[in-house]
């Protein structure tokens, strides 16, 4: 029996294992090193220096739980709004967790708590995390959370909160079926928000998750709706927030600006395990006079707090925003060309440094992850790993996504699509085969 335990989807068992990194490549144990074009939790790729040297410095510090004050979590906090929320005015204070579902999962809890509500809401196809109610707001099929096993008798864990789904923006740089794409105007889309968010204590909207990314009409409607229904407005920035989106974050795509917004992944700088939830100075002043009754013994330990303060000053000093969002005209115009010359892709979508890749295929919608057999973006993503790059597939059947760090260069990037566009001729075939055989 293998010592650690491995869970089933993307669990990180295949072979070779990865034994160590530099810039935007991994080395592996067979001896080559390959591109890591896939990992939202490393925006700056491996061993940036100055994050080591942070880090180093940061081992001395003291152990100090959130019960206590802490100089540098007060320093992390300035330099998230003197960097990070620059500009932002309607935010208030922040708070440091562990991860990003845990920042979900807190502030969906406040929200609970601020509106008196239960019920809470997101949009389809969303992942926010995996744990409590987080997790309730995942609703992506395959992300339950439960034991599936192959051939059906998958067993689902009961929701702790009642959840409400509104549809997603569907905006595309290529869309190959139309099925793919709604043909009615927004707000009959969203006819039954406002019944839904009537109900909800807050609205949680992500701004990737199964290939949906950000769209400013969808934003500002949605924000309209909550505010209106009395609902909170959660913009979960766990992996657009400060970098990935060629913007210190996705919502500023829109004129309307959230009540709480969730940090994490690339946080803190690839190197440790941090998250945040940043209110508005309207929730803030919500909280007055109350004692918000929880604790967390690890929330906003100092060498985390280090690394925030470190990644921060290198996304300002590298002009990191700048860089990815010149680098987004770059891939938006690669892969729609590359999605142009393989019939197996369905649509592409993307914002800044992260895109999908969807392909033809079984519809998402009834996959529980319970099928014996390694679904087809799994097979392009080994392809693409033999050809020298980690491309990654969300666990989903059918989509492959590049989150390249943000440092990536010019020629490294072109190196990433080369492969993927190689990689796709495995996906061609197969398509091309099915369609031989339907008609
Ligand atoms: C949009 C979004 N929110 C939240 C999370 C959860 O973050 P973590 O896995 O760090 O808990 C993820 C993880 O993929 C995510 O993509």
């Amino acid at each position: 029996m293998r010592r650690l335990l491995h869970t089933g989807l993307n669990a990180g068992g295949e072979t070779p294992q990865v034994v160590g990194g530099r810039g935007a490549y991994f080395f592996l144990s067979d001896g080559r090193s390959v591109l890591d074009g896939s990992n939202t939790g490393g925006p700056l790729g491996h061993g940036h220096p100055r994050m080591a040297e942070a880090l180093r410095a940061a081992a001395d510090l003291p152990m100090v739980s959130e019960g206590w004050s802490w100089k540098g979590r007060d320093k992390a906090a300035d330099d998230l709004f003197e960097i990070g929320l620059v500009g932002e005015d309607w935010a208030g204070s922040v708070r440091f967790c562990l991860s990003g579902s845990e920042a979900n999962d807190v502030a969906l809890s406040l929200s609970q708590a601020l509106t008196g509500r239960r019920a809470i809401a997101t949009r389809e196809r969303a992942y926010h995390g995996l744990v409590g109610l987080a997790r309730d707001v995942t609703v992506q099929p395959h992300w339950h959370g439960g034991l599936a096993a192959p051939n059906g008798g998958t067993r689902i864990p009961a929701r702790c909160a009642p959840v409400h789904v509104l549809p997603p923006p569907d905006e595309a740089i290529y869309l190959a079926s139309a099925d793919l794409k709604s043909s009615e105007p927004l707000e009959r889309r969203l006819a039954d928000a406002p019944a839904k968010l009537a109900q909800s204590a807050a609205v949680i909207i992500d701004y990737t998750q199964g290939g949906f990314y950000h769209d400013a009409a969808y934003q500002d409607a949605v924000a309209a709706i909550a505010r209106r229904e009395g609902a909170l407005w959660i913009a979960d920035e766990v992996v657009t927030g400060l970098g990935r989106a060629g913007r210190a974050f996705a919502f500023q795509g829109g004129t309307s600006r959230p009540d709480i917004v969730t940090l994490g992944k690339g946080l803190g700088g690839g190197m440790v395990a941090v998250a945040a939830i940043v209110l508005s100075k309207d929730v803030v002043a919500e909280l007055e006079g109350k004692s918000w009754q929880n604790y967390g013994t690890l929330r906003g330990h100092p060498m985390t707090m280090a690394a925030v303060s470190a990644y921060l000053r290198i996304v300002r000093d590298e002009g990191l925003l700048a860089r990815v969002h010149d680098l987004e005209g770059r891939y938006a115009s690669r892969l729609r060309e590359i999605a142009e010359r393989h019939p197996s892709v369905a649509r592409v979508a993307g914002l800044g440094l992260h895109w999908t890749i969807e392909l033809h295929g079984p519809d998402w919608r009834n996959w529980m992850a319970d099928t014996p057999e390694a679904p087809i973006a799994s097979r392009v993503s080994s392809r693409a790993l033999e050809l020298g790059a980690v491309i990654g597939t969300s666990g989903e059947q059918t989509s492959l996504f590049l989150a390249p760090p943000l440092i990536i260069s010019d020629e490294e990037s072109e190196r990433l699509l080369s492969i993927l566009d190689e990689s796709l001729e495995l996906a061609d075939r197969e398509h091309n085969a099915l369609m031989n055989r339907t008609h």
